[in-house]
């Protein structure tokens, strides 16, 4: 393999997430704020063609993987087509999608005809009520459907999503937990990062993934595993006796990952982040509009990929939302 995406410590960045807006139709609690942020205007957002050209030049490198995310990846209009456009590219061996999933039930379908291999879908609650409270929008929206669509248009293996938020959502850990039993879908919980602009979250609604595993370990023996078989992100899984699917935690609060971080980020703007914090990002989309070589600007901003990040010793307010990074 080319080891010219291996940044200074050793990692080979094989795995690039893509935004392709920064936009959403939910308002999450833990995300973004009700009025929204200011909006990219729409000429400083890559088109498709360009965010193919990026990946069509970073794949001989040794890109291997992509993840399309937003914001919201599927309220970009003609999403199939960009899909079928990085399906092209020689080299790229997994396409996934990261999204909300209110629009999976009409948009599997095209999706995986356009040539997507999977999905992650974010669901905090299994409940109308309390689903719209965290989304802060009224919603028709069934996350289990949503998974259903995408397992029945073979976008598996299906994962699932869930920010515990104590006392907000954190009764339904068990809920989760049960979906995995019977369906072969694999259910992460996430630790909360009281990152951006939120004004209801602090601390103390951050669940420590320990207290997440002790509560899931009541319903009946967990054992460690292997997971789902592609992806190798930031989860830990476990599998609970007889279940078809596993569950994972991802800890970004209690624990660091970045010793074995090998991804990069394409923002909806064309700067490639090679760390979700702090401030490391390259401008791809001036050099790739003036028709320069993408190459140099790879090299460079690997270069300054940090080891780690700072989450752990920053305080509330000090990020830009997840939904401006690309998750
Ligand atoms: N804390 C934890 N996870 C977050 N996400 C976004 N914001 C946060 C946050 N503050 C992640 C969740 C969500 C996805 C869209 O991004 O996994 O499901
Ligand atoms: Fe949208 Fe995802 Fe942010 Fe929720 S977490 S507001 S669905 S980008």
């Amino acid at each position: 393999m080319s080891e010219a995406l291996r940044d200074q410590f050793g990692r080979q960045i094989e795995y690039l997430r893509i935004s392709v807006t920064d936009k959403c139709n939910f308002r999450c609690v833990y995300c973004m704020p009700l009025e929204g942020l200011p909006w990219l205007p729409k000429h400083e957002v890559l088109s498709y063609e360009e965010i193919a050209e990026v990946v069509r030049q970073l794949a001989p490198l040794g890109l291997r993987r992509l993840r399309v995310t937003g914001g919201e990846p599927t309220i970009r209009p003609h999403l199939e087509r960009l899909i079928s456009m990085l399906r092209d590219v020689p080299g790229i061996e997994d396409i996934a999608l990261s999204t909300n999933g209110v629009r999976l039930p009409e948009m599997a379908v095209s999706l995986r005809s356009a040539g997507l291999d999977r999905v992650n879908m974010s669901a905090d609650s299994l409940r109308k009520d309390r689903i719209e409270a965290i989304a802060r929008r009224r919603l028709d929206f069934d996350p289990v459907a949503s998974a259903a669509a995408a397992q029945a248009a073979e976008l598996g293996p299906i994962k699932i999503n869930m920010v515990v938020m104590r006392g907000i959502n954190d009764d339904e850990i068990e809920d989760f937990a049960r979906l995995t039993v019977a369906h072969p879908w694999h259910v992460r919980f996430i630790e909360l990062m009281p990152v951006g602009g939120m004004r209801d979250l602090t601390w103390d609604h951050v669940v420590p993934s320990r207290e997440v595993l002790d509560r899931v370990a009541q319903l009946g023996a967990l054992a460690p595993d292997e997971g789902p078989a592609r992806g190798n992100g930031p989860a830990s899984y476990y599998r609970l006796s007889g279940a078809l699917g596993t569950v994972g935690v991802i800890t970004p609060m209690t624990h660091s990952y970045c010793a074995s971080c090998n991804r990069v980020r394409l923002t909806a703007d064309g700067r490639l982040r090679t760390c979700l914090y702090g401030d490391h990002e390259v401008n791809l989309r001036d050099a790739l509009r003036a028709g320069h070589p993408l190459e140099p600007l790879f090299v460079r901003a690997l270069a300054e990929k940090p080891k780690e990040h700072r989450l752990l010793q920053l305080h509330v307010g000090g990020l830009r939302a997840l939904s401006q990074v690309g998750g």
